[in-house]
């Protein structure tokens, strides 16, 4: 037996947003990250149809990029004193996941943060609140999972924590929202979505609901993304749709190690300065992992169908694999996001010397290695690697190596 699950209600489309109107409750409290809705009048918007609701608010506000611990901690006591029925996030990836472990910790003020990452063990919720989930990226697909990445700086370490239970009980899809995203955004962001579809479709956790919305995903994020990123409005309503669709299906056909090296390498240098941004890791470790996986029969066989969706020609799917290969580093170029960790540098941008020096990198290699293969998303990866192998992976995206193993 399998499981399925997503959102009661997913409004979607120009203008969503004003489902807010017709939300049933009392108390809603409403989190966001760094002001960018507040810029935009986004937050104004929904506070306005809120309130033709007839819903009371509480606004916890300034949740950081990569929500630490404390954070969350914080924003459970603000909910606790509150006591929203309502719990609605308003944001890119961060802001969103910070409210989901908050909600975990208002409805079960005892629980420990290492409780709450025990995976698929969450008690139930919806005891006290249910949660609104609202993007303003177009990549992570929060507003549809059944995760929440919150990051301990004391170890340096993003912790997933996984479990249907944060499935929001509704998302809003509106295109108008990503209208205005940076453009540098709109790569990282997208090329996350890209890695979640790619990842989810060679799952050893795929299913027949899984595949087609993952399919559906690569085919439509390779064709609109360079344009989104170009400022072609259509394309980036496309993309926020995609990206949601991509969401659907990891979330419940899981992801595999390119998550895992990206969960486990982005805080590991933050003291050098070089906190590498999920979407930009994903864009450069998901070449290597495709060749590594390709090794495995059915993950190739998979892998030359997403080549067919790509629109990528080749004699077998060997050709296809390369086709592939060939084809993300093409947009990774266009999207100006480097190959390697050795070459990632300020802003994300591509530069001759990194921020990771080579000596740092090689002694923490042993540990970021070992906690990649503890990662969750390790365990649906078609091939499992050992420490060797994952060093040599980490390796290879240090250094942009070709993957002989
Ligand atoms: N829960 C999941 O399923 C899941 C999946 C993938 C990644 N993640 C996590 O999500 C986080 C990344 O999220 P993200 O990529 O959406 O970015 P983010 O939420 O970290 O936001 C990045 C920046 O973009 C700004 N921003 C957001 N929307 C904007 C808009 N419309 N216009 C202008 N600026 C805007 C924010 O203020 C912030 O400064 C990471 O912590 C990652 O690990 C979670
Ligand atoms: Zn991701």
């Amino acid at each position: 037996m399998a499981r399925f699950t997503l959102p009661r209600d997913i409004y979607h489309g120009k203008g969503s947003l004003e489902e807010l109107k017709n939300l049933k409750g009392k108390k809603a409290v409403i989190c966001i990250g760094g002001g960018s809705v507040k810029r935009n009048g986004v937050l104004q918007r929904a506070e306005d149809y809120l309130k033709e609701a007839g819903i009371e608010t509480k606004l916890i506000e300034g949740i950081e990029a990569d929500p630490s611990v404390d954070t969350v901690m914080n924003g459970a006591k603000v909910m606790e004193e509150f006591g929203p029925d309502i719990i609605i996030a308003i944001g890119g990836g961060s802001p969103i996941d910070a409210a989901k472990a908050m909600w975990i910790k208002y409805e079960y003020p005892d629980i420990t943060f290492e409780e709450m990452c025990e995976v698929f063990g969450l008690p139930e919720l919806r005891k006290k609140a249910r949660f609104v989930a609202i993007s303003t990226t177009s990549g992570t697909a929060t507003e549809v999972t059944a995760f929440s990445i919150i990051t301990d700086y004391e170890k340096g370490i993003k912790y997933p924590i996984a479990d249907f239970e944060i499935t929001p009980d509704i998302a809003i899809v509106d295109p108008d929202l990503v209208a205005t995203l940076p453009q540098k955004l709109v790569a990282h962001t997208g090329m996350d979505a890209l890695t979640h579809a790619i990842e989810a479709y060679v799952s050893t956790a795929n299913c027949a609901y899984s595949d087609p919305l993952a399919l559906s995903a690569i085919h439509t994020v390779h064709n609109e993304l360079i344009k989104s990123y170009n400022g072609d409005q259509e394309a980036r309503a496309k993309m926020h749709d995609a990206q949601c669709l991509a969401g659907m299906a990891f979330s419940n056909a899981l992801l595999g190690i390119v998550h895992s090296m990206a969960h486990k390498t982005g805080a590991a240098f933050d003291d050098y300065g070089a906190h590498i941004i999920h979407g930009a890791a994903n864009a450069m470790y998901l070449p290597k992992v495709i060749a590594y996986n390709a090794k495995d029969p059915v993950a190739k066989k998979r892998y030359g169908v997403v080549a067919d969706y790509m629109g990528l020609t080749g004699a077998n799917d060997d050709e296809k694999v390369q086709a592939i290969i060939k084809e993300l580093r093409r947009m990774n170029d266009e999207l100006n996001i480097p190959h390697s960790i050795n070459k990632y540098g300020k802003d994300s941008y591509p530069t001759e010397e990194g921020f990771v020096p080579e000596e740092v990198f090689l002694e923490r290699l042993p540990e970021i290695a070992k906690n990649a293969i503890a990662d969750a998303c390790t365990g649906s990866n078609p091939r499992q690697p050992n420490q060797e192998e994952m060093e040599k992976l980490l390796k290879a995206v240090y250094y942009d190596k070709e993957i002989d193993f």
